[in-house]
C-alpha cells in the first residue's frame, strides 16, 4: 500500500524488502505510520552513534547539555517535554527543564543545544506568560544564535487558521539568527502523540549521537508501564457526579450547569486556579446519525490503535466527531469545488470551523467513504479542560465545574458538545485527572488585593478563589467584574456573591449584563468606567485575573486595562505597554482564558 503512492521517489530499497515493509504496515492507521516511521528512524540513529561510538570510543568528548524548554498554557508541551526530559536522561543525556515562562530569554545565548516544544495559543499568539520571551527573540535587536542547535516540536490545532502560528515564526527567526536546526520541525494538531513520539525519537537520536552516549536497546514506546498508579490524562480517575444543577434561569439562551464530581478514594488535589480535564465520549445519537448519512454499518469492524473495534465504537469513543479537522475537510473538498473555495479562503475557513460541525459536511458534501477511511480521517477524540469553581479546603474529596453545554439546532439537525453533553447525559460516572495551572494562582501573600475579571464561565475560578480565601482566613480585599447577557437569568452563582458581599469578605461587585439595554455593556465597560479605582487597587498592589473567552473578552480586557493606565496612572502608550509587562512578569496579570 505505501509504496503505491510513494513510486515516484527512488526508493533506497530493493523490491523484494520493499513489498515487505508493505505488507509489515498494511491495516496500519495514520497514526501508527506516523509512529513507525519515528521508530524506523530512531534505529536507524541508533545504529549511526553504535557506529560512532564503536569507531570514536575514547576519543569522544563528555556529553554536551541539551536544554529542553515548553511554552505551554493547558500543560500539553510540557507533558511532551517532560516525556523528552525522562527519554534523553535514560539515554543517557545530560539535559535541563524549562518552562520558558521562568527563562530569562537571554541566557539561550549561551546554550549550545536546545530542543523547544511550543504551543500556540489566543489567534496565533504565544501562551500566556511566555510573551516576554518571544518578544526578546522576536525584537530587532536580538543577539545572533551561530552556536545554538535546535528542534522544535509545534503544538497547535488545524482547524486555527494560525496553526502552530508561534512554533513556526520562532523556527523562522532562530534561523534568521544563524542557529543551526538538527531536526525538522514538526507541526502537530491536537492529536499529537504520534508526532511528538516520533519526532522525540529523532531529537534524542540525534543528541545521543554527538556524545559518547548509546541509546538503551530497547524501544521507549514498549517500556512496561510505570509500577505506580498515578491519575493522569491517560490512566484517568472516574469520578462519580454528584450534582449537574442548571444555573441559568429559564428565560437564558445558554445553558450552564453548576457540576459537582466526587474525588472519593482518588487522592487527588488541586489548587484554585487549576483545571479539571474530563475524558468524553460522544452522543451515541450523533454516531448513528453519521452512520445514516454514510450508509455505514456500526457493526462494521475498523483498526484504531491497532485494534480492530465496531465502527460504532469508534465513532462514540475513540475519535472526534463534533469539531472539524483540516484533513478532512481538505480530503472532502478535493471532491467538491464549493468547498474548495472555502478551504482556500482565510475567513471563510475559520468560520466553517466555528460554526460547521462534523455531521454538516458529510451531509452537505457527500462522499462514498469507506468505514476504514473514514475513521482515518478524524482526529483522536481528547480531553477537555473545566476551570475548577472549587477550593478543596472548603469542599475536600470533590470538584466542582461551571459547564457551558454546547448544544443547539442547526440546518434543521441538533448538534452537540463531546464533554459538555457527556457530563449532563446519562453517566453517573466521568473520567477525569487534574491539570494544575501555576501561571494562575491567588497571591502567596493572603492580605494582596485581587481583582478579576471573568465573563460568563469565567467566573468559575474566582468562586474557587474567594471560598479558598474564606477558608484560610484571608484578608486580602477582593473585587470581582462579572458579565453575561441578562441580569435575571445569567448571574452566575447570584446567590453566593451577594453572600459574600454581606459578609464583607467581597469588597466589591461589579456586573455587566450585555442584552439588558439597548447599548451593549460589557467587563471592559465596567473597567473603564472604574478607572480611577482600577488604578488606586494597582498601585497598592493587586493582583489581576481574566477568565473566559479568550478570541474577544481578553483582547478587549486588556486593551481597556491599557487605556486606563493611560487615563487614571497618567502613562504614555508605552509607558502603559511597559506596566503591564512588568505586571505580567511579576504575575501581577494572570489569564486563564478559551
Ligand atoms: C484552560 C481551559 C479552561 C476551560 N474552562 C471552561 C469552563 O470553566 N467552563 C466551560 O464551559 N468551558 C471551559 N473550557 C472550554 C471547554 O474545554 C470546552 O472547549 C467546551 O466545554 C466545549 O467542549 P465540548 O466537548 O462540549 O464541545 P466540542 O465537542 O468541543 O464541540 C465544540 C464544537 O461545536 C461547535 N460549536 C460550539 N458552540 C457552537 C455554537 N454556539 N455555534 C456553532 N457551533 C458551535 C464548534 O464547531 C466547536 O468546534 C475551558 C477550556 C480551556 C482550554
Ligand atoms: C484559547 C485557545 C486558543 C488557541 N489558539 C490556537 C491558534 O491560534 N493556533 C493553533 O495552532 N492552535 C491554537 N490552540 C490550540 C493549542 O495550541 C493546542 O490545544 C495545544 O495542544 C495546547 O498546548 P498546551 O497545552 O501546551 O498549551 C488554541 C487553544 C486554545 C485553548
Amino acid at each position: 500500500m505505501a509504496s503505491v503512492s510513494l513510486q515516484t521517489v527512488v526508493p533506497p530499497l530493493e523490491s523484494d524488502k520493499l513489498s515487505i515493509l508493505d505488507s509489515a504496515v498494511a491495516g496500519y492507521d495514520r497514526e501508527q505510520l506516523l509512529w513507525s516511521s519515528g521508530y524506523l528512524a530512531g534505529i536507524a540513529t541508533l545504529q549511526a552513534s553504535e557506529r560512532q561510538a564503536a569507531a570514536q570510543p575514547a576519543a569522544m568528548a563528555a556529553a554536551s547539555v541539551w536544554s529542553i524548554f515548553y511554552a505551554t498554557e493547558t500543560g500539553n508541551s510540557r507533558r511532551v517535554a517532560a516525556a523528552l526530559a525522562e527519554r534523553s536522561r535514560e539515554s543517557g543525556l545530560t539535559v535541563e527543564l524549562y518552562d520558558i515562562r521562568d527563562y530569562r530569554p537571554k541566557a539561550l545565548a549561551k546554550l549550545d543545544n536546545a530542543l523547544f516544544v511550543i504551543a500556540t495559543h489566543g489567534i496565533g499568539e504565544a501562551p500566556n506568560g511566555s510573551e516576554l520571551f518571544f518578544e526578546y527573540w522576536f525584537a530587532k535587536k536580538a543577539p545572533r544564535l551561530e552556536n545554538l542547535n535546535y528542534s522544535i516540536l509545534a503544538l497547535g490545532d488545524s482547524s486555527y487558521a494560525d496553526f502552530c502560528e508561534i512554533g513556526k515564526r520562532f523556527d523562522n527567526r532562530l534561523q534568521e539568527l544563524g542557529a543551526k536546526a538538527v531536526a525538522d520541525r514538526v507541526d502537530c494538531d491536537l492529536d499529537f502523540d504520534s508526532f511528538a513520539a516520533a519526532w522525540s525519537e529523532q531529537v534524542v537520536g540525534y543528541a545521543a549521537a554527538q556524545t559518547d552516549t548509546v541509546i538503551p536497546n530497547s524501544t521507549p514506546y514498549l517500556r512496561p508501564v510505570n509500577q505506580v498508579v498515578a491519575i493522569t490524562r491517560e490512566q484517568p480517575f472516574k469520578a462519580e457526579i454528584l450534582t449537574k444543577q442548571r444555573i441559568t434561569g429559564h428565560g437564558s439562551t445558554k445553558d450552564v450547569r453548576h457540576i459537582e464530581l466526587s474525588l472519593e478514594g482518588s487522592g487527588l488535589s488541586y489548587l484554585p486556579g487549576d483545571s479539571l480535564g474530563v475524558v468524553p465520549q460522544n452522543p451515541p445519537e450523533l454516531a448513528e446519525a453519521l452512520l445514516d448519512l454514510l450508509k455505514l454499518d456500526g457493526a462494521e469492524e475498523v483498526v484504531v490503535d491497532g485494534k480492530s473495534i465496531a465502527l460504532s465504537d469508534a465513532l462514540t469513543r475513540r475519535k472526534e466527531i463534533t469539531g472539524l479537522n483540516r484533513p478532512f475537510l481538505e480530503a472532502v473538498a478535493s471532491d467538491h469545488g464549493k468547498l474548495q473555495e472555502i478551504v482556500e479562503d482565510r475567513d471563510k475557513l475559520t468560520e466553517l470551523f466555528k460554526t460547521w460541525q462534523l455531521i454538516d459536511i458529510v451531509a452537505r458534501y457527500p462522499r462514498a467513504w469507506q468505514a476504514q477511511a473514514f475513521v482515518d480521517s478524524l482526529r483522536k477524540l481528547t480531553p477537555r479542560l473545566y476551570s475548577i469553581a472549587s477550593s478543596l479546603d472548603a469542599n475536600p474529596e470533590e470538584a466542582h465545574l461551571t459547564v457551558g453545554v454546547v448544544c443547539y439546532t442547526q440546518f434543521g439537525r441538533p448538534h452537540w458538545g463531546a464533554a459538555s453533553s457527556y457530563l449532563i447525559g446519562g453517566a453517573e460516572e466521568v473520567p477525569i485527572y487534574i491539570e494544575p495551572n501555576h501561571h494562575f494562582r491567588l497571591p502567596v501573600d493572603g492580605d494582596t488585593p485581587i481583582i478579576m475579571i471573568g465573563a460568563g464561565t469565567g467566573v468559575a475560578p474566582y468562586r474557587a478563589f474567594v471560598e479558598h480565601r474564606k477558608e484560610h482566613g484571608h484578608k486580602g480585599d477582593n473585587w470581582l467584574i462579572f458579565g453575561d447577557r441578562n441580569l435575571s437569568s445569567d448571574f452566575l452563582y447570584q446567590l453566593e456573591w451577594l453572600r459574600y458581599r454581606k459578609e464583607g469578605l467581597l469588597n466589591r461587585i461589579d456586573a455587566a449584563f450585555s442584552r439588558d439595554q439597548s447599548q451593549k455593556v460589557y467587563v471592559q465597560t465596567r473597567i473603564t468606567q472604574q478607572a480611577k479605582q482600577i488604578y488606586a487597587w494597582l498601585e497598592r498592589g493587586a493582583h489581576i485575573y481574566v477568565c473566559g473567552d479568550a478570541e474577544r473578552m481578553a483582547v478587549d480586557v486588556n486593551q481597556a486595562l491599557h487605556a486606563v493606565l493611560q487615563s487614571a496612572g497618567g502613562l504614555n502608550d508605552e509607558g502603559a505597554a511597559q506596566y503591564l509587562s512588568e505586571m505580567k512578569a511579576a504575575r501581577r496579570y494572570q489569564r486563564d482564558v478559551y
